[in-house]
């Protein structure tokens, strides 16, 4: 729950107060759900994937014959078991009674016969267990578990599955990829929802025409939220809480943070927490410093486990430069040869320290921008105000 005293929110989904505009990703991805269009949402790290399905799933709610799934794969580290897990999901959200659910697994399981525990007092918890050794060898049977159990009982699902790129690690993926996509793709009543950030990744799995899960659904690559929608939420955010801020320093924060969602709402509670009634150039300045203080010690990570090349480039990059293959850029910033300027790209696009956007290499952290530019060029915050 939001706290109603606390206007911003960050490190949490948000799908209820804190959350704002969306409102055609918002439509189209509940359109396309209700219609059976698979669809993959796509966006770098902290942009508001996850808040924006869990919004959409709250609109679903009280549809009687859609039932949702959501699975997270964060902590889900291999296809054995993503299978009980999923499984197990299935069977808790089409029957909420224990007695039917032990009913559901005895009648949908034939070749695969699962271990169901469950405690006495508290119905809604139970757990499914499989013979590891079997689980390959039988995964169509639980792949397939929603669309037969939506046959039987006249349901729809939809299954939601946070982290796709995850996937990715798992042992023997292509192969269990195929398998997903022959088993998924013919299902009628069930329609699933693929999200993830490091675009490099999640672009790898469904935008090459030779990999399975090509056109497999309709693709959002979900965009910021833009100024203008979030000057009004910030302003009025501190307007409900009996305090104000003007809508040019509520645009100074969208511009300080790039509109990157997280930190404009990170920013906005630091600002919002220092303001008494009315926030100034002061507050703000003082709430940047905290930000970049309060995070440096992550950035300091990150840098120590580059190479010098690599650092160099990050400079480059800041700097505004383009061609890191000529010459005089590779000799000024000191960025190896070329060979160690692709490699060194190739690594930053795939863990999403960077994005080509507008033709152009950007850094996705923009309080790291914020902090390197600190630490290395000696820009003092101060001096974005
Ligand atoms: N629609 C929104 N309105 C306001 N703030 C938002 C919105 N969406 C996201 N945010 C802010 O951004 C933060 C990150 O959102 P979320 O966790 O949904 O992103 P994500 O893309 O799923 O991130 P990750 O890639 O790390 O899983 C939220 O905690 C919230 O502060
Ligand atoms: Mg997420």
């Amino acid at each position: 729950m939001t706290n109603p005293k606390v206007p911003f929110t960050y490190g949490k989904i948000v799908n209820t107060d804190a959350f704002t505009n969306r409102e055609n990703e918002l439509a189209k991805l509940l359109a396309n759900l209700k219609s059976g269009i698979n669809t993959i949402i796509i966006s770098p790290r902290r942009w508001g994937k996850s808040s924006l399905v869990s919004k959409v799933f709250a609109e679903l709610k009280d549809e009687k014959k859609i039932k949702t799934v959501q699975i997270d794969l964060f902590s889900i580290r291999s296809e054995e078991e993503f299978l009980q897990v999923f499984a197990k999901e299935v069977i808790k959200v089409s029957a909420s009674k224990l007695e039917e659910r032990i009913k559901l697994v005895k009648e949908f399981f034939k070749a695969i016969i699962p271990k169901f525990q469950f405690s006495a007092d508290a119905e809604s918890e139970f757990s499914l267990s499989f013979e590891y050794e079997s689980l390959k060898k039988t995964s169509s049977e639980i792949l397939n578990l929603p669309e037969k159990i939506a046959e039987k009982k006249k349901l729809k699902f939809i299954i939601a599955i946070d982290e796709f790129q995850n996937m990715a690690d798992y042992e023997q993926f292509p192969k269990f990829e195929k398998k997903l996509r022959a088993e998924w793709q013919n299902h009628k009543n069930v329609t699933y929802c693929l999200y993830g950030s490091q675009n490099h990744m999640m672009t790898e799995i469904f935008n090459k025409p030779a990999k399975a899960f090509y056109r497999f659904g309709d693709i959002i690559l979900l965009p910021k939220i833009k100024k203008e929608k979030w000057i009004p939420f910030i302003v009025n955010a501190f307007k409900k809480t009996g305090k104000s801020i003007g809508e040019k320093n509520a645009g100074l924060i969208c511009d300080l943070m790039k509109n990157h969602s997280w930190y404009v709402q990170q920013l906005s509670h630091y600002t919002w927490n220092r303001t008494n009634k009315k926030a100034s150039k002061k507050e703000l300045q003082l709430a940047l410093t905290e930000l970049i203080n309060g995070n440096s010690p992550l950035y300091e990570k990150e840098i120590e486990i580059c190479s010098k090349t690599q650092v160099n480039l990050i400079k480059a990059i800041v700097k505004n430069q383009k061609h890191f293959s000529s010459v005089k850029v590779m000799k000024d910033f000191k960025l190896g040869t070329s060979n160690n300027v692709s490699k060194n790209l190739k690594k930053f696009r795939e863990n999403g320290t960077i994005e080509k956007i507008d033709n152009k290499y950007e850094l996705l952290d923009p309080a790291f921008e914020i902090w390197f530019k600190k630490q290395f060029f000696n820009v003092k915050t101060e001096s974005y105000f």
